[in-house]
């Protein structure tokens, strides 16, 4: 059993993620986080409760946490994931209430209340994270490590050369990478091979299970908005989480472009030799920097198969 805690932006793939996250029986999932990203934090918030009613999660604390980025201003991502954030579907608000507490605090409470190490799983723009690593440094230490969806070792999504996520708030996210925790960057390298057509739409929506027929539903949602396959996006880094074997990866120095040009928010990986890296690279630097974990290859059948089967289990 692993404990993870998710930090979304609600979101389509945030929603295939949650659904495999509240569902799979080796993951113990303490508690979700929400912050602005793909859409506005209040809707964020509401279609995170709608996918945990329709993954027929248990009472999973839900906390509520930044409204925007640090520095810059929101810029939402509705043109792919819908006006509503989960692809317009329509489904009804759910009777769930978020945890009184605030993202951080209630991070901060399930980290320091666990007898066994946590995952960190964020999903989205790291603003809570980066607020939660401010706020609490005695209680990140306590962090095993931060498997992250973001970031790219290749080409952008947001821009030429970023990631949305870290796009969103690059100041978040160069806090997080040096903040010297062991680090996963499941990035866009490997988030767009995990695609999805209507042959796996409708293997889903041949039962009347619940979290198949959502998770079907969604797909076709998609499918019928971006007219080509879509990705499971966000699935891949709590998979991967959980079974680290299902990537590759390789250890590389990874910083992030806070810049305000036009590689703003770009990861910028170094690819070169070892010996050629030492004169770019202050020792304080260095020491915050221990390397993080890049995957370069994921195994998409199985990664896929994994999705289709949490999804269906009883
Ligand atoms: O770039 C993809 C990421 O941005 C995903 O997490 C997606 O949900 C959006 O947040
Ligand atoms: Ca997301």
């Amino acid at each position: 059993m692993k404990n993870f805690i998710l930090d979304v932006d609600t979101g389509v793939d945030d929603a295939f993620a949650l659904l495999f996250a509240a569902r799979h029986p080796e993951i113990n999932l303490l508690g979700v986080t929400c912050v602005d990203g793909n859409t506005n934090l209040k809707q964020v918030v509401i279609n995170t409760l709608k996918v945990l009613d329709a993954a027929e999660a248990g009472d999973i604390p839900v906390g509520v946490g930044a409204t925007r980025p640090l520095i810059d201003e929101p810029r939402y991502a509705e043109h792919v994931h819908g006006k509503d954030g989960l692809g317009d579907m329509g489904y009804p608000e759910s009777a769930r209430k978020v945890d009184p507490r605030p993202a951080v605090e209630l991070m901060r409470d399930l980290i320091e209340g666990s007898s066994d190490p946590v995952t960190l799983i964020p999903l989205a723009p790291l603003t809570n994270i980066a607020l939660f690593l401010r706020a609490f440094p005695e209680s990140a230490k306590k962090v095993e490590r931060i498997v992250l969806m973001g970031g790219s070792a290749s080409q952008g999504n947001a821009t030429a050369t970023a990631e949305f996520n870290i796009w969103h708030d690059p100041e978040a996210a160069a806090i997080v990478f040096q903040s010297g925790i062991p680090i996963t960057m499941y990035g866009l390298d490997v988030f767009n091979q995990l695609r999805m057509n209507k042959s796996f739409s409708e293997r889903l929506l041949a039962t009347s299970h619940a979290p198949s027929t959502f998770g079907g539903r969604l797909i076709d949602a998609m499918l019928s908005r971006l007219n080509y396959e879509i990705t499971l996006g966000d699935y891949g880094a709590v998979a991967v989480a959980l079974y680290p074997e299902l990537a590759t990866q390789e250890t590389m120095k990874v910083m992030v472009d806070t810049t305000f040009g036009p590689n703003r928010g770009a990861t910028i990986c170094d690819h070169r030799p070892e010996e050629f890296q030492e004169r770019n690279y202050t020792k304080t630097w260095l020491e915050q920097n221990p390397g993080v974990q890049v995957c370069k290859t994921i195994k998409v059948d199985e990664l896929r198969e994994l999705w289709m089967e949490t999804l269906s289990r009883p």
